[in-house]
């Protein structure tokens, strides 16, 4: 495919220099490598105030345990089976543990693995090397599945609730994560564990680079942090 587009380039070039001479072959050469929009995906970033006393509390079915996850859990964490866990892999679980993510397991009764999240703190990954600046006390969710077997019995909701009791123990105050705006599982599951909605966030993909750009309610600017997602520098490894 990429040889095709590249010999079809080529040959429209040429013909362009017989056509219209050396600058419109130069424009048409322009046409072919300038950016053009090609994907977009929009996103709703959701807070969960851990400092209200009125948010809901999802509890745990009984015998379930939410646990911290360890590289052992790598292989029960990839049979969960969805695009979200199949990328993960030896190296990129070490790295987020070395940067002070955690990978939370909710584990049933029978030892099977119900659901699993990660937690981040100071920076969130959000596409490719870009990554959300997230200030203290801010920790962000991200990758979060609940096996087939388990979805619509409010699992992934209860384990949200459960880790921001234990984050609140370490001093946070809220939690932040995105959701596709397709995925309206995602976003009832956010509702139930009582996350509102602070930003959009759209990012789209164009022929050479990734652009980022998200939108707070307009005259609301109580979370402008939300809008410092960056690319990450040159030491930080992709995520
Ligand atoms: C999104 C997800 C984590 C929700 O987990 P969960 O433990 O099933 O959460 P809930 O029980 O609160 O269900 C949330 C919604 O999922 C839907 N749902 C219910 N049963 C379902 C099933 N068997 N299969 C798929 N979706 C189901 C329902 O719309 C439900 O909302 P409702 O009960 O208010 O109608 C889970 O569907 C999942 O792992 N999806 C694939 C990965 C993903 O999209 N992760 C989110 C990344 S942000």
């Amino acid at each position: 495919m990429v040889v095709g587009a590249v010999v079809d380039a080529i040959s429209r070039i040429a013909r362009a220099r017989r056509t219209r001479g050396p600058w419109g072959a130069a424009r048409v050469a322009l046409e072919r490598v300038k950016p053009r929009p090609r994907f977009a995906a929009d996103y709703v970033w959701f807070l969960l105030d851990l400092t209200q006393d009125t948010r809901p509390r999802p509890a745990l079915p009984d015998g379930f345990e939410l646990r911290a996850g360890t590289l052992g859990d790598l292989a029960a964490i990839q049979e969960l089976d969805h695009e979200l866990v199949s990328t993960m892999t030896k190296r990129l679980m070490r790295d987020r543990l070395a940067r002070g993510a955690t990978p939370w397991l909710v584990v049933a009764p029978d030892g099977r693995l119900a659901c699993y999240t990660w937690s981040f703190e100071g920076s969130l990954p959000v596409h490719g090397d870009h990554r959300l600046t997230l200030p203290d006390g801010v920790v962000g969710f991200e990758d979060a599945v609940t096996s087939a077997a388990f979805r619509g019995r409010r699992i992934a909701p209860a384990t949200w609730s459960a880790v921001g009791t234990r984050l609140v123990e370490r001093g946070a105050y809220a939690i932040v994560g995105r959701v596709d705006v397709l995925n309206e599982s995602s976003a009832r599951a956010c509702g139930a564990a009582g996350y509102v909605e602070r930003a959009r966030m759209r990012v789209v993909w164009r022929d050479w680079r990734i652009l980022v750009q998200v939108a707070l309610p307009p005259g609301d600017e109580s979370h402008a942090w939300l809008r410092d997602v960056k690319r990450a520098g040159p030491r930080l490894r992709r995520c």
